[in-house]
């Protein structure tokens, strides 16, 4: 018995895969698979630098920590007190995501450090087999801090390729660019790159609270280090004197999928603080949305109003129909004659012609959920005022999800991802939770992983979404191709997929259509209609939405698919893919599975092995993909076929297709 305690001691101490380098000042931590490696070092004159190696390989090298506040240097002048280690396997469960079994495997190392001001800086650092992390935690005596910068570098070690949109603190709706790391001026996070030793990784941020967000820009070393959204006055925000920041990421795999797979930012955030998630449910929803955007209905009451009582009862009699669980209106309530002016709106009083008891009513005898949105314009002082009051309200309705939406600047200054705006969408997500409702934020800040914590914070835009096709020149497969392994690392995206008219025919032939942005005559979705199918697998919402006017689905055989789709997922795995090129996913949810591919703008054949079905069960698949025999983008086939766990199912996309698959047990 006791050797077998011996055994059990010394394991734990070699699991935990900490150790010392050049002795106490300069700790060294592997992840548990002992492939991945991150190291501090203070070095002489008290500058501290971390470095990340994989597989003997550094891609990191020694890159500057630290943070700067008005008050005190918080970069340099520290001495090591001590360092603690842990050593983390842990299994937990979410009411919801792409996996609902998860597991927190880490070797972690906490540098304690303090300065003659008495303050405490602590540098946690975590090594996971799918990446590393760290974070500052500062102990001071002030009561509070001035944010002015932040230190923390990534030199990468050498060459490769990266994946980004550009540094902007007011929005995430930007095209990406493919560039060689060397000549990136500045990038936001996820920020995803190649390096030319084949290693894949994505730096990003986990848990951000009460702290403005990072991008990345090149300092005057040629490096790229973190660059903090600004307040007003150019600070970067106010700490207390006790502070944590945002974990600092950097997510690694030897494929560019085991980025998607890796499960690291939800693994850095903090337990769940609703004990009672019986109402958040993972759900389909149609609305009145998507004609607003391409220009056949107004959110403002007149004659094309797209939220009328007739319409809503519409939109509810189809969501009954066709297994679809919500549904949304925008344009319900009064104010938006002055969105992109004054920005004033009432979050409490429906448009005359929107008899709110009624459909309220209609909804609750059949039993789908109505969804509310709140529109801002970015007046948050405005919102904040009533959104208790206006949120106490739809509870009493009955409703349990929000879309929130930000289109328009700030006031007085602020910027969308500042410290400001940090705390302001936190606010909202804590409030609605307070009142029992699902938050779905458009113009939000980044997914950091908060879902974990607030899992009522249950998707966001955050990206050029489907909207861009309405009035833009439009979002490409190119595009939709780097997504997956770019935006949605930090989490869940209401991309608002599925258009089936692809050439918005029906509005063309609408002569009152409405021109939101110029002329919107070429607009159209650049995809084959295959693909706006599997884009309902590939881009993961728990909130996922068919977006097209309803009126399009109707009698359309294709959309068996989503009537089939289950937005309550158990797991997911991303097969395979390349960045930029394609991708192909499959999750399950209850006994089901779904599958999902799509390629850019090259036609493109995968195999798929079915390995993942459940051994000796039989499925019927459903298989909806491009006619590669056609031009026509809107052709498309379905292939019904029974298969198990040994087939290889061989797709065929077409250039900008994709191909979605249902799988279901076959009854015997
Ligand atoms: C932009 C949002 O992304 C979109 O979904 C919404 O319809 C409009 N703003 C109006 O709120
Ligand atoms: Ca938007």
């Amino acid at each position: 018995m006791k050797r077998i305690y011996y055994f059990l001691v010394f394991a734990v101490i070699l699991s935990a895969g900490v150790y010392f380098l050049h002795g106490a000042e300069a700790p060294v931590c592997e992840s548990p698979d002992g492939l991945t490696m991150v190291s501090f070092e203070r070095l002489d004159g008290g500058r501290m630098v971390y470095s990340v190696e994989r597989d003997g390989k550094t891609i990191i090298k020694s890159s500057k920590l630290g943070l700067e506040t008005r008050e005190e240097n918080l970069s340099e002048g520290f001495e090591i007190d001590d360092i603690d280690y842990a050593s983390v396997e842990e299994k937990w469960t979410q009411p919801w995501g792409e996996n609902k079994e998860m597991t927190d495997h880490h070797n972690e190392f906490a540098v304690n450090l303090s300065n003659s001001e008495g303050t405490h800086l602590t540098i946690r650092f975590r090594a996971f087999n799918d990446g590393v992390a760290f974070r500052y935690e500062v102990k001071s005596e002030k009561e509070q801090l001035t944010l002015t910068g932040e230190k923390t570098e990534f030199n990468f070690a050498g060459e490769g390729t990266s994946w980004s949109i550009p540094a902007n603190f007011e929005t995430y709706e930007l095209d990406y660019r493919k560039l060689p790391l060397s000549e990136v001026a500045d990038g936001n996070t996820p920020f995803t790159f190649r390096m030319d030793n084949g290693t894949f990784g994505s730096i990003h941020e986990a848990a951000l609270y009460d702290y403005p967000e990072m991008t990345l820009r090149r300092n005057d070393d040629g490096v790229m280090q973190a660059d903090l959204a600004p307040m007003p006055d150019g600070t970067k925000g106010i700490v207390k004197g006790e502070f944590k920041t945002p974990w600092r990421t950097i997510q690694i795999g030897d494929a560019a999928v085991d980025l998607i797979n890796s499960s690291m930012i939800l693994n850095l955030n903090e337990p769940s603080k609703i004990a009672d998630t019986s109402w958040i449910k993972p759900q389909k929803y149609v609305g009145v949305w998507w004609g607003m955007h391409i220009g056949v209905q107004t959110w403002v009451m007149g004659r094309q109003h797209g939220a009328t009582t007739e319409n809503a009862l519409r939109h509810i009699d189809f969501a009954v129909e066709n297994n679809i669980q919500g549904v949304l209106f925008e344009g319900w309530n009064c104010g938006w004659e002055n969105w992109g002016g004054s920005q004033s709106f009432d979050y409490m009083k429906p448009y005359a012609d929107f008899d709110v008891e009624r459909i309220v009513a209609y909804a609750r005898e059949k039993g789908v959920e109505l969804w509310m949105h709140n529109e801002t314009g970015g007046n948050i002082p405005e919102y904040e005022a009533v959104m208790d009051k206006a949120m106490a309200q739809y509870a009493a309705w009955g409703v349990h999800a929000l879309k929130t939406g930000y289109a328009g600047g700030f006031k007085d200054g602020y910027r969308h991802h500042s410290q400001y705006g940090v705390q302001h969408y936190q606010r909202v997500v804590e409030c609605a939770a307070k009142h029992q409702l699902m938050i779905d934020a458009h113009e939000p800040i980044k997914d950091t992983g908060i879902r974990r914590t607030w899992p009522n914070m249950m998707t966001r835009e955050g990206a050029r979404g489907m909207e861009w096709n309405a009035w833009s020149e439009g979002n490409t497969a190119d595009y939709l191709c780097t997504l997956p392994f770019v935006r949605l690392l930090g989490g869940p995206m209401d991309y608002t997929p599925g258009i089936f008219d692809l050439d918005y025919n029906r509005a063309k032939a609408d002569k009152n259509r409405i021109q939101w942005n110029g002329d919107n005559s070429k607009c159209c979705i650049k995809t084959t209609l295959a693909r706006q199918i599997a884009n309902w697998v590939i881009i993961y919402s728990p909130l996922q939405m068919a977006a097209d006017l309803i009126e399009n689905y109707e009698e359309h055989p294709a959309f068996e698919f989503f009537r089939q789709f289950d937005a309550d997922c158990d797991w997911s795995e991303a097969l395979a893919g390349e960045i930029g090129e394609y991708i192909v996913v499959a999750r399950r949810a209850g006994d089901r599975f779904f599958v999902g591919a799509g390629t850019n703008s090259e036609a493109r054949e995968v195999d798929v092995k079915l390995d993942f079905l459940k051994q000796g069960e039989r499925y019927e698949a459903v298989i909806y993909g491009d006619d590669v025999k056609s031009d026509d983008r809107n052709d498309y086939i379905i292939e019904r076929r029974v298969v198990t766990a040994d087939d290889t199912l061989h797709i065929a996309m077409a250039e900008a297709g994709g191909c979605a698959v249902t799988l279901i047990p076959k009854a015997e």
